[in-house]
């Protein structure tokens, strides 16, 4: 969709890293591509007392290339800054007023999108504040757009999610996975719904099992006094990857439309093979990295991080076996891990195909199909192809596809996307409550699980995480298939 889009975007967070680093980029890219144009402004508010000027000077220095300053500074000139205590009723009747300028000004139709880019712990009351001060306009649309975390377990997300329904609409809300936004993570439906080979295999008569790595190489960084409220499970396990298990195991949509790929999504989380907390503890895998050399450089451990409590217990690695009750997949196993400072960032997928009987030509090993999702991003087929020369034997080949990385770079990059998605008001690619609510209730039996034991296994910082997340595949007579301390393809 590249038809124009017109709204007052009021930002909560304006100041914020996630802003200077991903949103104002992202909305500059379509004010690029013309989706943002003559009829858009952006309220960025934020508790500081910022002048316009220097906020437009933020925004400059958040999206200038070297080539589109001057197009980066008329682009600027569309964003005013609020100073705004979330708390104070007063701050959103200045909001309210200063939206309504903005909107004659900029002809918006009355289109508001609001953007909680901030402590969640505000989210509840910034919605309450914008009904009791009635910031909603009549003429026009209203839309909600909200980051992660949404909640730390089922309750208080349920809890966050009556007091924004009280609000707004769930056609109203775009609850934001970034993972949904990746060009690969879009590309799964058409690889399994539009390729009637694969769609034919897509089964447990044929697939062995799946494997998912969202595999990172940097600590913890600055986000100590948020991941320590949260971990690698909840961090990325809930959301993420939780949502590229869906896109792996659901059935195919009746239409591409948000509410057909909703439906078959929750069918999906609703089919979730639910784990007792014996089982859950059986099937999951916590780590926490500890000191090591790397590359000749000493990287801390996880525990000797500033901000990090020295007998902290929070999780920087998992893996985990998922299984779903979906009738075509039920018994193959899902194999997932993602982790802090691993040995590279990667996120791929693998779908392992059975192996065949041997037969003429002796042993048929077993294929791999594997979506690279980052920072590659293409697909290879592992087929069984004759070895070159005076012989019968088969060894596996790649049929190797990547993007070229030019290209890939010039396309829209994953906020972009969404944001241009809650403009146009596409709900397709975000989390609806019916997914959150099942997700949730699937991770509180391994968080469950997890809370009655006190020890902490670890892992060397630069490895794929420990033992045990092999010995988890290994049980099965499986193994990881993507070891980056192996020689293989290039990934
Ligand atoms: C975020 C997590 O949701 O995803 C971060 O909060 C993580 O901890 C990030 O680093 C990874 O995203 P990406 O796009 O870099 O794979």
């Amino acid at each position: 969709m590249s038809e124009e889009t017109s709204a007052v975007i009021i930002l909560f967070g304006g100041s914020g890293d996630l802003a200077q680093r991903k949103l104002y980029p992202a909305m500059f890219g379509l004010y690029k591509r013309g989706i943002l144009a003559a009829h858009f402004a952006v309220i960025g508010t934020a508790r500081r007392p910022w002048s316009n000027a220097h906020y437009r000077d933020i925004v400059v220095a958040a999206v200038a290339g070297d080539n589109d300053h001057d197009q980066a500074v008329a682009f600027s000139e569309h964003f005013y800054y609020q100073s705004h205590d979330v708390t104070d009723a007063e701050h959103y009747i200045t909001l309210k007023e200063l939206a309504a300028t903005l909107d004659a000004k900029y002809q918006a139709a009355g289109n508001r999108l609001y953007y909680m880019a901030m402590a969640p712990a505000f989210f509840a009351t910034i919605a309450s504040h914008l009904k009791s001060e009635a910031l909603l306009t009549t003429d026009g649309f209203n839309r909600l757009v909200i980051e992660k975390p949404f909640g730390h377990d089922y309750a208080s997300a349920k809890e966050l999610n009556d007091s924004i329904t009280a609000t707004f609409k769930e056609a109203q809300i775009f609850r934001i996975d970034h993972y949904l936004g990746k060009e690969m993570a879009q590309a799964i439906m058409g690889l399994r719904f539009g390729n009637p080979i694969i769609k034919a295999l897509w089964n447990k008569d044929f697939i062995q099992d799946i494997q998912i790595t969202l595999a990172e190489a940097v600590g913890v960084e600055e986000r100590a006094g948020y991941y320590e409220t949260a971990g690698a499970l909840r961090d990325m396990v809930q959301n993420h990857v939780m949502q590229l298990v869906a896109c792996l195991t659901m059935e195919e949509p009746t239409e591409l439309s948000a509410a057909a790929v909703h439906k078959v999504k929750a069918e999906a989380f609703a089919a979730l093979h639910r784990y007792t907390e014996e089982e859950a503890a059986a099937n999951f895998v916590r780590a926490q990295y500890t000191q090591a050399t790397i590359a000749g450089s000493d990287v801390p451990g996880y525990r000797e991080e500033p901000g990090v409590a020295a007998d902290s217990l929070t999780d920087t690695f998992v893996a985990g076996r998922i299984l779903t009750d979906l009738p075509d997949l039920a018994g193959v196993p899902i194999y997932v891990r993602t982790g802090k400072r691993l040995t590279r960032k990667s996120t791929q997928v693998t779908v392992t195909f059975k192996p065949g009987a041997a037969g003429m030509f002796g042993a048929q090993p077993a294929a791999h199909l594997t979506i690279y999702i980052e920072p590659t991003q293409g697909i290879t087929l592992e087929l069984n192809g004759k070895q070159l020369g005076a012989t019968n034997a088969l060894v596996p080949q790649n049929l190797d596809f990547r993007h070229d990385k030019k290209a890939a770079q010039a396309a829209p990059e994953a906020y972009e996307r969404l944001i241009g998605d809650a403009l146009h008001g596409d709900q397709t690619n975000f989390n609806h409550w019916v997914e959150l609510a099942a997700t949730w209730r699937y991770i509180d039996v391994i968080l469950a699980a997890w809370a009655k034991d006190d020890q902490m296994p670890t892992y060397a910082a630069g490895t794929m995480g420990p033992k045990a997340a092999f010995d988890l595949l290994q049980r099965d007579g499986h193994d990881w298939f993507w070891q980056p301390t192996r020689i293989q393809m290039a990934d």
